[in-house]
């Protein structure tokens, strides 16, 4: 795939296939589950271990698949056709590594990347804070250089698989009076002593991802364990981000696929007066107007992932950051929509637990939130435009 082009391959059609027997087979029929106990999925997570399907983004050179964006995407696509809390696996796997692959030295990629191809230990990503979400850069976290060390302190607020994940990309600042350009990555281990995890939160969805504060209390970590130069540590966010958006693009992709799919099988089975419903044509027209939605979402989630892949090759895409925050919010927009349809179409059935749609719409609704709300990436794609 090149910059120009970002129809799927071959490949990426197989891999489609392969996934897509995977979650068919071994993810769907434990969403149910995983959603009623609010429970992360180890099972699921070793399944995805086992084909590959966690990390696909990791290059050759650490071990990984040195799959193309496009191929995460799909990827992510897939698994969360069948459950959204499981494609938050290879999702914030590729999250908590970017940071790494666009800014860190060789020896922390060297050190941190080929445990996570090798499915021995997840990735997470550390930037809101309880006072800080959209306005990620008013962060309070700090870390204070201490000889060859830096000692970390502050409160992650709603981290993604928390408590699962060994690793932690976390933001925080090293010099307050410098604002944004004050502020440092760094890798923190779930083992270094004086982190720990607040309780998982009650939530709407996604109910099988943990999602926890990460408390930094003294947490005393070696310098070399910076990612990138000190001050660069909310760039580096920002530049992840333009990469990440897309596979939320593709997350909410999936859920949509997945509510539509069971839509259109269930209007066919479904009779009232005397007919399918699927003959109304009320109906008909509301399938129509779901499909042409998701189907615009996801030319614009590929071309998104062909800038990504374009930029991770070392190529200056000016309109990534457009790209990336437009596919997320349409893809996560349409999800909304569509999901609510889903239920619509289902009736009262579509409105209990014992469908799936239920489930999908609560699910789809985070995809409007998190990696920066829609208001956010109308903010970012507004400053593109404009500046
Ligand atoms: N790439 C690299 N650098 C960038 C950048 C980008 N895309 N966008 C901005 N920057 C740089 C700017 O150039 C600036 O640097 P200089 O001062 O050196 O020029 C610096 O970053 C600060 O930029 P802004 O002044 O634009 O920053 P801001 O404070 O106005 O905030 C924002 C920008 C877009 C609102 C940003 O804070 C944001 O995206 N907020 C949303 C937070 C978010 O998305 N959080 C996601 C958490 S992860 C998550 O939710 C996990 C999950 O899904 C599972
Ligand atoms: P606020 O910033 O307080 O926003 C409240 C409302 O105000 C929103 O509607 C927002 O759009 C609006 N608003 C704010 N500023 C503006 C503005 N300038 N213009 C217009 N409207 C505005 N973060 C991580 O770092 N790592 C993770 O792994 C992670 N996972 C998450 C998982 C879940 C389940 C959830 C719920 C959140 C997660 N987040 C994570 C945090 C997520 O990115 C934030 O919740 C999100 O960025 C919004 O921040 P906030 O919740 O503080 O809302």
């Amino acid at each position: 795939m090149d910059a120009e082009s970002y129809q799927p391959s071959e490949e990426h059609q197989m891999l489609r296939e392969a996934v897509r027997a995977l979650s068919d087979e071994k993810i769907a029929p434990r969403a149910a589950e995983a959603d009623e106990n609010e429970e992360f999925s180890w099972e699921v997570y070793k399944d995805l271990v086992a084909s590959d399907f966690h990390a696909v983004h990791i290059p050759e050179e650490y071990g990984g698949a040195g799959a193309d964006a496009l191929a995460a995407v799909i990827v992510i696509e897939e698994v969360a056709r069948a459950c959204a809390s499981s494609s938050l696996i290879p999702a914030v796997n590729k999250l908590g590594t970017v940071p790494l692959l666009l800014s860190a030295s060789e020896e922390i990629k060297q050190h941190y990347l080929p445990p996570v191809a090798r499915g021995e230990a997840m990735f997470s990503y550390a930037l809101s804070e309880p006072e800080a979400g959209s306005d990620a850069a008013s962060m309070k976290t700090r870390a204070v250089k201490d000889g060859d060390h830096y000692v970390l302190n502050g409160t992650k607020m709603w981290i993604t698989n928390a408590g699962v994940s060994e690793y932690y990309t976390v933001m925080a600042v090293t010099d307050p009076s410098a604002g944004a350009r004050g502020i440092s990555a760094f890798v923190v281990e779930k083992s270094d002593e004086g982190v720990s995890f607040g309780a998982k939160e009650k939530k709407l969805g996604i109910k099988g991802s943990p999602t926890r504060q990460v408390i930094l209390e003294n947490v005393r970590i070696p310098e070399w364990r910076m990612v990138g130069d000190p001050g660069t540590g909310f760039k580096t966010a920002l530049a992840t981000l333009d990469h990440t958006r897309v596979t939320i693009a593709a997350q909410a992709l999936g859920i949509a696929q997945g509510a539509l799919d069971y839509a259109i099988g269930y209007v066919k089975e479904r009779k009232q007066f005397g007919k399918p419903i699927a003959e109304f044509q009320g109906l008909q027209f509301m399938i129509a107007d779901m499909a042409m939605k998701l189907e615009a979402a996801r030319q614009l989630t590929y071309a998104a992932a062909a800038k990504s892949e374009a930029a991770m090759r070392g190529a200056t895409v000016k309109d990534l950051t457009f790209f990336s925050s437009a596919a997320k919010c349409a893809a996560s927009d349409a999800a909304m929509e569509i999901t609510t349809d889903a239920v619509q179409l289902l009736g009262g059935y579509g409105y209990t637990r014992e469908y799936p749609v239920e489930r999908m719409m609560r699910d789809a609704k985070i995809t409007q939130i998190y990696e920066g709300t829609n208001q956010i990436q109308r903010l970012v794609m507004a400053r593109q435009l404009l500046k």
